[in-house]
């Protein structure tokens, strides 16, 4: 994956990339220059790190860590969970059909990776440039899991660093966007993952023209992942809705005569 440090969205809290301790800092190193960050010390290290180990990296605040893994016991739980089954329906797999995604708000990669777990060639692209190197780290770890549906799902999977915006869906492909991280409510450690993620990706908030973007792509498809009772994103209604638990995936489709 190329990162472009003229990609480098003005994150409001960048990193400061730090090693490992007693691991080499070579992997680290490597990583700083490639995102066009500060390399630091761990100890001397205050506000939000990316840790890089010779075969781990994670972002760190306070004590609190968000690791991109998808070989995790988070991410083994929830590809069993219902809620896969609603987002399998939302972008129209079928056991004959299993649509080409194109998610255009990677983020942490989890919803790409149940899609591609369930058979969908998934693209992800991710404007904040530490996410999406988290992203690709990840998904290049997958390539060699162990286990062969997650390494299955990884070979379905590739990152792209940038604005979806500037960029353009390929014809067929159904679009997916989940804009912003919400707000949680729940334990302490999940609402400051929650805030760490926020100070990530805490630009504007670009949900509308995100939409409008997709809407002017070759696509018949879009789904939209929003919280139950926010408002429908963009200027029409969507054909359907599928409602989870805490949320729900409005579902924009058409019939394209010819291409945009
Ligand atoms: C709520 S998160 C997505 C979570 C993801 N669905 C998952 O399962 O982990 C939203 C992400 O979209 C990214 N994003 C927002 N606007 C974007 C854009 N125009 N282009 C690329 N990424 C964007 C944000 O940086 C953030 O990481």
């Amino acid at each position: 994956m190329q990162i472009n440090p003229s990609h480098q969205a003005p994150v409001s809290a960048a990193p400061i990339v730090v090693s490992v301790q007693g691991e080499s800092p070579a992997r680290a190193r490597e990583a700083a220059k490639q995102l066009a960050l500060e390399y630091g010390n761990y100890r001397d290290a205050v506000g939000l790190i990316l840790v890089v180990g010779e075969t781990s990296a994670w972002l760190e605040l306070e004590g609190v860590k968000v690791a991109v893994r998808f070989d995790s016991a988070a991410m083994q739980h929830r590809r069993k969970g219902g809620h896969n089954e609603i987002l399998g329906r939302a972008v129209g797999l079928k056991a004959d059909r299993k649509p080409l995604i194109w998610d255009a708000t990677g983020g942490l990669g989890r919803d790409a990776f149940v899609l591609a777990d369930l058979g969908c060639e998934v693209t992800l692209c991710e404007r904040v440039p530490v996410l999406a190197w988290l992203l690709d780290q990840a998904v290049q770890a997958a390539a060699v899991s162990g286990a062969d549906q997650v390494r299955e799902a990884a070979e379905r999977m590739s990152v792209l660093a940038g604005d979806s915006k500037t960029l353009r869906a390929p014809a067929g492909t159904v679009i997916y966007l989940d804009p912003m991280f919400p707000e949680r409510k729940k334990a302490a450690a999940v609402k400051k993952e929650a805030v760490m993620l926020q100070r990530l990706a805490d630009q504007t908030d670009d949900s509308e023209s995100l939409w409008q973007w997709a809407w002017n792509q070759p696509v018949e498809r879009i789904v939209v992942k929003r919280p139950l009772r926010a408002p429908i994103l963009g200027r029409i209604r969507p054909a359907h809705t599928l409602r989870g638990k805490s949320v729900r995936f409005d579902v924009f489709t058409r019939r394209l005569e010819h291409s945009l």
